[in-house]
Order: C-alpha cells, then structure tokens, then sequence
C-alpha cells in the first residue's frame, strides 16, 4: 500500500477541535462551570492538563468563558505537539481579543484580557514522570484529561493524577471512548465488522513501554476506576462524535479528520492475519472516496466525567 497523505497528527488534533465543540457533554461542563464559580480560589485557579496535544481544550474553556483567572500546566509526551501549542497560543489569544506576554526565559506565557488572566506553561514530558517529579505537592485544583483516559492503563493513571490534586479537587475527564464505532453507509456490513472489531481488540491488546495501555471500553470501565481511586462523581454524560456532512461537505477540516482515522485503522491492522489483505485494501480505498465524495458518517460513543478527590 502507498503511505497514506493523512497522517499529520497535530493537523488531525486541530482538525478534531470542531467534532470535540459538538461533542462535549453539555450537563458535564456546565457542572464543571457551576463549581468552579461555587468555589473560591486565592490567587489563581491551578490547572494542570495531561495529554494536553496541542492545547485545544485550553482554547475551547477560555474561549466559552468556564475558566476564571487561571494559571494552566499543559503535559504532552510529544514535543512536536507541545510546540504546536506554544506557536498557537497567541494566535488563538489575539483572535479572541486576549493580550499576550511572554516570560523573557519564554517558559510562561499569559493572556490577558479586561477580567481574566490566564498563565500557560508547557511540559513535553510523560505524564508519570512529571507527576513522580511533583512530589507531595497537591498543587491542583482540577485536572483535566481531553481523549486520554483510553489511551492508559486507567488504573494506574488515576492512581498518579489523584496525587497531585488537592482534596476536593476536580478531575474533567472527556472523550473517554466507550466500545462502539459506527461508519455509515455499510460497504460489506460482515468486513466492516469485522474490521472495526478487530480495531477495537488492538485498542485492548496495546503495549506502551511493555505495558498494556488502553481499554476499548474506558468509558463504561471508569464508573468503577474512578470509586475504586476514591473519586465522587458529579456527572457523567456521553460524548459521542457525530461527523456527518452537510449538503456533501464536512464542517472545517473535518474530512481530513476522518482521513486520518482511516489511516489509523489502516496502520494499526495492516497485515493482520485475519484480514485478507486485497479486501482490506479495496475497503480503504473506498471508504477514501467516500470520504472525499461527502458520503461517509463516523459515530463513535464516547463519556464524560466530572469527579472530585474525596
Ligand atoms: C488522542 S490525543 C488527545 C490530545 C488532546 N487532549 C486533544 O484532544 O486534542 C492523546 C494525547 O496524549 C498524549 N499522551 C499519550 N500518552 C502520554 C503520556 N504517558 N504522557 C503524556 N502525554 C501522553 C499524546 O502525545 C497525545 O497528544
């Protein structure tokens, strides 16, 4: 098979930016906005965001107002997506009429506008590791995990991200996928269930540094993950993405989004003994031009979480 041209992921990061702003539980967030203006906070509110990518969650609660003055920690294992951020940074503050300055080391970086001010700094770091290098410090008052939690053994992740938030502290955990992925039309409804099985399988059987990491059902499995680690639920609701095209075109770049999870699917089962290799070529290729002929619907089921650290 020829590479695939979809493959940028920090494109694909800021291409999912406008399927996140529809999906996003509305009963959740707006829990989240309650509390933290239930809440006093002196000096600043103190968040940090693991898995940050290239900062799009940053963007979306600055941008609808649910973050008062704030100072941000955004955590990337991947440098490439951390200088995205910083390089984003400003100018989705400047559209937003925000005025930044930057520390003259430029570790900080602080948006202002007449009520709010918001100070960013940036770690591309492994979530454990600078978690390990915070100590007993139960700095935070909340944490926010955007399309993490499926990616990690939850367990241990929760474990490790309870340890740096204050009691009481609110965890925001979203996009958490939860077993089901749906392409409409059906081009062969036998291969493209099987396929989107076996999809979900290497969701479970995934190894990071030889550990598994990943659950094709976080969602459901983080009702009991998050009561075993002694966090109290104040919401839940689902999340699901919905990309569809309106009049035969895709919202944004939507359709390069839709691309990529093509790609991923492609990648991740190319050579599966299971599959045979021209029918999962032809089914790649197909569903392609469906995509670029405005034919394809993606529904994929995911939940939020808003919890605090009892
Ligand atoms: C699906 S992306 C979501 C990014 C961002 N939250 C968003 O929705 O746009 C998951 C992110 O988690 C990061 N990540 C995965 N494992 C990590 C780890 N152990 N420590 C820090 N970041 C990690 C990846 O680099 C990636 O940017």
């Amino acid at each position: 098979m020829p590479p695939s041209n979809y493959i940028n992921f920090q494109r694909f990061l800021a291409a999912k930016k406008s399927v996140d702003d529809s999906s996003i539980n509305r009963h959740v967030l707006h829990h989240l906005a309650k509390e933290l203006a239930n809440r006093s906070y002196p000096g600043q509110l103190q968040v940090v965001e693991v898995g940050a990518g290239i900062g799009t969650m940053l963007e979306r609660l600055t941008g609808w107002q649910i973050l008062p003055d704030v100072c941000y920690q955004a955590i990337d294992l991947d440098p490439a997506n951390i200088k995205e951020a910083r390089r984003l940074l400003p100018v989705w503050s400047s559209a937003m009429g925000l005025e930044m300055t930057e520390t003259p080391d430029g570790g900080e970086l602080f948006a202002k506008d007449g009520s709010r001010h918001i100070a960013v700094s940036f770690a591309a770091m492994d979530i454990y590791d600078w978690i390990a290098g915070q100590g007993e410090n139960k700095t935070f008052d909340l944490l926010i995990a955007h399309a993490f939690m499926d990616l990690v053994d939850a367990s241990r992740a929760l474990t490790a991200m309870r340890s740096v938030v204050k009691k009481d502290g609110l965890l925001y955990l979203t996009a958490n996928f939860d077993g089901i992925t749906i392409l409409e039309p059906p081009l062969d409804p036998a291969l493209d269930r099987h396929i989107l099985s076996l999809y979900h399988d290497s969701m479970d059987k995934r190894l990071v540094n030889g550990r598994l990491s990943g659950d094709s059902k976080t969602g459901r499995h983080l009702f009991s993950r998050l009561s075993e680690q002694g966090i109290g639920l104040l919401a839940a609701g689902s999340s699901d993405w919905v990309v569809f095209p309106a009049a035969g075109r895709y919202p944004g770049d939507e359709a390069y989004f839709l691309q990529y999870i093509i790609s991923l699917i492609e990648t991740t089962l190319k050579g599966h003994a299971s599959l045979e290799a021209g029918s999962f070529r032809r089914w790649i290729s197909e569903r392609r031009s469906q995509i670029e002929q405005g034919k394809v619907v993606l529904i994929v089921h995911q939940l939020d979480f808003l919890g605090f650290v009892s």
